[in-house]
C-alpha cells in the first residue's frame, strides 16, 4: 500500500471514532490529575485530538473554572473526566451540563446507572471504563455511550490485565455495539493501527502527553519521565493481602521504598495491638494523599508519586502536542504502507 493508501486506510479505521469526539485524529489525551488542566486540553484539541480535563478532587466552581478557561483555549471539542467516588458528582455533571460540555468520562470505578443517566441528560456522550467484560456488558445496558478499555501497562491507578488482553476479551463483541477506545501502554502509532485493526475506533494515550511542551507539569516530573525505561513504572507493592492497596503504577523512588517500610510498621503496631485495624488501613491509604500533586507541581520526584505508565521508555523528549501527535500519525501511516517510519534525529 503507498502512503496515499495508507492514509485512506487509516481514515477508515477511526472514522467512528474521529465522528464520535469531532475530531481529525481519534487520539485521546487520558485526563490526568494535576496534569490535565487547561493547558494541555486545549493544547491537544488545537492540535486534532482529544484533550480530558482531569477533575480530580476539584470542587464544582473550580472545574467550571477550568471548563471556561479552556473554552477560551480551543474552539475544539474536548472532554471532562469524573471520578464517580468525587462526594460532589452530581454537582459536577451539573456543571459540565451548565457549559454545555460535550463528552464526559466516568472513571474511578464502575460508575452508577444514575451518574450515566444524569450525565446523558446534560446532553454530553458519556464514555466510561470498562475493566472486564461483564461490565463492558452492564455499562452498555446502563447507557455508556462509548468505552474506554485501559490495560495495566496504563500511568496511574491500573486493573490487573494487559491491554492487549482485555483487547482479545471485549473488542470483538464490544465493537460493532458502540465506540471502543483502547489505553494503557501505547506509545507508537504502529500499535494504535494495531488495536484498530483489532476493532477499536481510537486509542487514548496519558504518559505519552507528560512531556508535552504545553503541558505545567514541574521540570523534575518531565525529566523523570525523559530519563526512565519501561521498567522503572512499577505498581505500588501491598505486602499483607489482609491490608489491600489500590494499585498504582509509577515511576521507582524514595517515596515508593518509604511506602513499603511504613506498611511493615503500620501492620507491626497493629499486630502488637496497638491500633484497630481499620484505623491500620486507613493510615496506610493516606500515605500517598497529596502525593501526585507534591510531584506534578512543587517537583518533589524523590517522595511524591511520579504516576507513569510502561510507555515511559518511548519518551524521550520534550515536544509539542502538534508534533507528538503528528509522529503518531506518521508512524500508524508507515506501518499501514509497510514503510520504516524517518526517526527524529534527537532520539536516534
Ligand atoms: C500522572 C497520571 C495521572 C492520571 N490521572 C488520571 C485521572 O485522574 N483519571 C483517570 O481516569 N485516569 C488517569 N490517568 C490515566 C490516563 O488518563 C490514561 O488512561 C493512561 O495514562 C493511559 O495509559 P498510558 O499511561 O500507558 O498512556 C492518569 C495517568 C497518569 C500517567
Amino acid at each position: 500500500m503507498d502512503m496515499t493508501g495508507a492514509r485512506k486506510r487509516l481514515d477508515g479505521l477511526w472514522r467512528r471514532g474521529c465522528e464520535f469526539l469531532g475530531t481529525e485524529v481519534a487520539i485521546m489525551g487520558g485526563a490526568m490529575s494535576w496534569i490535565s488542566e487547561r493547558h494541555l486540553v486545549s493544547a491537544i484539541s488545537n492540535a486534532g485530538g482529544f484533550g480530558v480535563i482531569a477533575c480530580g478532587s476539584m470542587e464544582p466552581d473550580r472545574l467550571a473554572a477550568e471548563i471556561a478557561a479552556t473554552q477560551e483555549r480551543t474552539a475544539k471539542p474536548f472532554g471532562v473526566n469524573l471520578i464517580t467516588m468525587h462526594p460532589q458528582l452530581d454537582r459536577l455533571i451539573d456543571v459540565c451540563g451548565e457549559l454545555q460540555v460535550g463528552h464526559i468520562v466516568l472513571a474511578g470505578g464502575l460508575p452508577p446507572t444514575n451518574a450515566i443517566r444524569r450525565a446523558k441528560d446534560t446532553g454530553a456522550k458519556v464514555i466510561c471504563f470498562a475493566p472486564a467484560p461483564v461490565a463492558a456488558k452492564k455499562l452498555v445496558r446502563s447507557g455508556a455511550d462509548a468505552l474506554v478499555i485501559e490495560g495495566t501497562e496504563a500511568g496511574g491507578h491500573i486493573g490487573p490485565v494487559a491491554t492487549g488482553v482485555l483487547a482479545q476479551e471485549i473488542l470483538p463483541e464490544m465493537a460493532p455495539r458502540l465506540p471502543v477506545f483502547v489505553a494503557g501502554g501505547i506509545g507508537r502509532g504502529e500499535a494504535i493501527v494495531g488495536y484498530l485493526e483489532m476493532g477499536a475506533v481510537g486509542v487514548q494515550l496519558g504518559t505519552r502527553f507528560v512531556c508535552a511542551s504545553e503541558c505545567i507539569a514541574h521540570p523534575n516530573f518531565k525529566k523523570a519521565f525523559i530519563r526512565a525505561a519501561a521498567r522503572d513504572a512499577v505498581p505500588t507493592v501491598q505486602v499483607d493481602p489482609a491490608f489491600p492497596v489500590i494499585p498504582v503504577r509509577a515511576l521507582a523512588n524514595e517515596g515508593s521504598r518509604r511506602f513499603v517500610e511504613f506498611q511493615h510498621e503500620v501492620i507491626r503496631r497493629f499486630r502488637a495491638g496497638e491500633m484497630e485495624h481499620k484505623e491500620a488501613q486507613l493510615e496506610i491509604e493516606h500515605f500517598w494523599a497529596g502525593a501526585l500533586r507534591r510531584a506534578v507541581i512543587d517537583g518533589d520526584v524523590e517522595t511524591g508519586s511520579v504516576m507513569a505508565g510502561q510507555s515511559v521508555g518511548m519518551v524521550n523528549r520534550e515536544q509539542p502536542c502538534a508534533e507528538i501527535l503528528s509522529e503518531l500519525v506518521e508512524q500508524a501511516l508507515c506501518s499501514l504502507a509497510g514503510r520504516l517510519p524517518a526517526v527524529p534525529a534527537a532520539v536516534s
